[in-house]
């Protein structure tokens, strides 16, 4: 079968857009690591590892395979000082003199592994530092995702556009869509948290105007299926928000919401916890939760108005 070379592969793109040489290599390492846990998502095991993360939950052998691929990637790249994972407690420190610290979440979506839907991982990068306690999502210097669907897609954004690669069958991630952005549309939403309907009557409201709408669901179970749907449409909007289960939402600032406030944000859309970009939310804790809004700029607002119960 005929192989396309015409389509920029992500080194050679990375490279034109003037990514400096390290963030390039790295990003290129992170890619790499993608095609193991790509690989491992079909040849592994599906069950439980018969342990826990660091926040009590059950981990899949795949959590922990796709968490130790990542680590021996960043580790070999030599370019990363120091990382956190949601699969690992605190921070650890790799090479002294790397230059970047990376946050990641190595296998986003779990529970859909048993049913065979899309799941991803998600990678946040910043420069070096020893604790983040303090600082925000928007000291992010680039973040990027992969979504394990029927094709495996990469999308990365280093502060201006937002790009998408598939891996083709050479296993070469190649360009797919350049500078995808988000138009003011919503036609489809993706209202994550939905138990939190029944004690938040505000996100109640918002359900009933989206409702009366006739919005068309786009809910998959995974946040990087459910937002990679939006940045490809270029429209949505997508909700994780807090109830008595989960007070400020099921999502990590850190791991989940950061590096997609910087991608969403990159690409025109909008993000908020409810009062602020969740680019401005400070980091106080690994685990730290933030209800997410997160898609068209001004559905953003929309919802952050009919939260505060302003409309
Ligand atoms: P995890 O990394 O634990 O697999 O997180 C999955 C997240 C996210 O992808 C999704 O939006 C959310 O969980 C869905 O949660 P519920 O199934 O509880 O609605
Ligand atoms: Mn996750
Ligand atoms: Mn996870």
């Amino acid at each position: 079968m005929y192989t396309s070379t015409t389509r920029a592969s992500l080194n050679s793109h990375l490279y034109d857009a003037g990514v400096s040489h390290d963030l390039r290599h790295l990003i290129n390492d992170i890619a790499r690591a993608g095609k193991y846990v790509h690989n491992a998502i079909r040849t592994t095991d599906l069950g439980l590892a018969g342990s826990a993360n660091t926040f009590g939950e059950d981990q899949l052998k795949l959590d922990v395979l796709s968490n130790t691929i990542i680590k021996e990637h960043l580790n070999e790249s030599h370019l990363v000082h120091s990382f956190a994972s949601e699969e690992e407690p605190g921070m650890a420190c790799l090479q002294k003199e790397g230059m970047y610290t990376v946050v990641y979440d190595p296998l986003d979506g779990s529970s859909l592994v048993d049913a065979n839907l899309a799941i991803g991982s998600i990678f946040g990068i910043y420069k070096k530092c020893d604790d983040m306690m303090g600082m925000k999502p928007r000291e992010q210097v680039a973040a990027l995702y992969l979504v394990y669907g029927p094709r495996t897609i990469l999308v990365y954004c280093c502060g201006k556009g937002v790009h998408a690669f598939f891996l083709n069958e050479v296993g070469e991630f190649v360009e797919l869509q350049r500078n995808l952005s988000m138009r003011d549309e919503v036609k489809t939403y993706a209202p994550g948290n939905l138990r939190a309907v029944a004690d938040t009557p505000a996100y109640a409201k918002m359900m009933e105007i989206w409702l009366k709408e006739k919005l068309t669901l786009r809910y998959s179970g995974g946040m990087v299926p459910d937002i990679h749907h939006m940045l490809i449409k270029g429209a949505g909007i997508f909700t994780n928000i807090g109830g008595s289960k989960y007070p400020q939402g099921k999502l990590r600032l850190l791991f989940e919401a950061g590096p997609f406030a910087y991608i969403m944000e990159a690409a025109g859309g909008g993000s908020s916890d409810g009062t602020q970009s969740i680019l401005d939310v400070v980091i106080h804790d690994m685990d730290q939760r933030t209800p997410v809004i997160i898609g068209a700029k001004k559905e953003v607002l929309r919802v952050k108005r009919v939260l505060a119960g302003e409309e």
